[in-house]
């Protein structure tokens, strides 16, 4: 299954879909990573392992959400992508992409959700005072941080932890978890996977 990957920033999950796609029997080939950010340092990470890269800049189109969007669809028309992942992607989505994408939108999400969506979520699980925390991939809905939860990976909270020591720890469960959720959902939609009252029932 062909797969793109939408990223605003340094990239390291998209790096660890990457580096899981090229396992043998792993379900997926990274066809696309596009940023809407032209100074992604994951950009020119994925342009050095050969991979299509694309930029579509949000700020060249003005408030035009949409516009934004439909320039983002052209590129993935190119590429004849079925699924689409996010990761660290920085923009909010309209309906309109996210229906194109239904069900086949993915994004990863650094809580246990649906605890602290939203940023700083390490900051505030520290603030919280919880003690676990973790990471969430998620199917896409137009609320932000909402969706049929695919797999969550949880991480101690540590006494000492500062929102830095926590993200790290955070961070390495990601990019376990987001490799091992998206092979789950495409070989899960050809077996048993189903989505039933915004549930996904058929995964681990
Ligand atoms: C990750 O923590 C991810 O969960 C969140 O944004 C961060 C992106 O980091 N959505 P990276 O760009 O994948 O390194």
């Amino acid at each position: 299954r062909r797969v793109a990957i939408l990223i605003s920033g340094r990239g390291s999950n998209m790096q660890a879909l990457v580096e899981a796609a090229k396992t043998p029997d792993f379900p997926v080939e990274i066809a696309l990573v596009l940023s809407n950010r032209p100074d992604a340092a994951g950009l020119v990470w994925a342009e050095g392992q050969g991979i299509t890269t694309a930029i579509v800049d949000h700020k060249l189109f003005k408030k035009d959400r949409e516009a934004f969007e439909k320039a983002i669809q052209v590129e993935l028309d190119k590429v004849h992508v079925e699924f689409v992942c996010l990761a660290g992607f920085m923009r909010l989505l309209t309906p309109w992409f996210i229906d194109q994408w239904y069900n086949r939108l993915i994004n990863i999400h650094p809580s246990l959700l649906p605890s602290f969506k939203g940023l700083d979520t390490h900051a505030r699980a520290l603030e919280a005072g919880v003690k676990l925390h973790g990471c969430t991939v998620h199917f896409v809905r137009p609320d932000m941080d909402a969706g049929p939860i695919i797999a969550q990976k949880s991480v101690p909270v540590l006494d000492d932890d500062d929102p830095d020591s926590l993200a790290e720890r955070v961070l390495a469960v990601e990019h376990a978890l987001y490799p091992h959720a998206l092979a789950e959902i495409v070989r899960g939609l050809e077996g048993d996977l189903t989505i039933k009252d915004e549930r996904v029932i058929g995964i681990r």
